[in-house]
């Protein structure tokens, strides 16, 4: 109905955001650059603060499009209420990783050894999740896990371990 009465090309107001619309004002695209060159130089974490409404989850979906094209991988967590060890079967789900034993601390080793092989593959992991003050504390404290342990004596290499952490953070002030 809206499509012929306006003339559109595509139906409007759809659920979903959809980045090729993203309107490239001043600070989307500071931030859209911010996020890429924190990839890019390995960063670790990033964070990304807006009023809401403001375009995160959009310009998120910008940024996958982009890392798709690099053929890095992605896991896009888009539910962030969730315990660690359902994040961690999300993160390997969506990393593809298989593991077929359900304790945390395997399912932890095999994502280290994954990463491991990234990083010796030259390739980037990253992980996106939008929503993030919807993470408690502690959910929070068992995905940095791994960074943490890259400073013990075993891991003594710098940035071993491929992992970005990307973290848009809806603002409700
Ligand atoms: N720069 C932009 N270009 C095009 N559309 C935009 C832009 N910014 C926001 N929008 C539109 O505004 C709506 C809200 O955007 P979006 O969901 O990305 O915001 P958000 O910052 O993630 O919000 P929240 O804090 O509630 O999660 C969407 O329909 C989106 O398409
Ligand atoms: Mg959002």
């Amino acid at each position: 109905m809206y499509k012929s009465f306006f003339g559109l090309k595509e139906n409007p107001f759809n659920v979903n955001p959809d980045p090729r619309y993203l309107f490239l004002t001043k600070q989307i695209e500071e931030a859209l650059s911010g996020l890429m060159y924190g990839i890019q130089t390995r960063k670790g974490f990033i964070t990304l603060t807006g009023e809401v409404g403001t375009g995160k989850t959009t310009l998120v979906n910008r940024l996958l499009d982009w890392l798709h094209l690099k053929r890095t991988k992605t896991a896009f967590l888009f539910n962030s209420r969730m315990n660690s060890s359902q994040l961690f079967d999300f993160i390997l789900a969506e990393f593809d990783i298989q593991c077929d034993n359900r304790s945390k601390s395997q399912q932890l080793m095999k994502l280290n050894h994954w990463l491991l092989d990234r990083y010796r593959a030259g390739e980037t992991a990253v992980l996106i999740v939008d929503e993030a003050q919807n993470l408690t504390f502690p959910v929070l404290r068992s995905v940095c896990a791994s960074p943490e342990r890259q400073q013990s004596p075993r891991y003594s290499q710098p940035r071993r371990w491929t992992r970005y952490i990307f973290i848009p953070w809806g603002y409700r002030g």
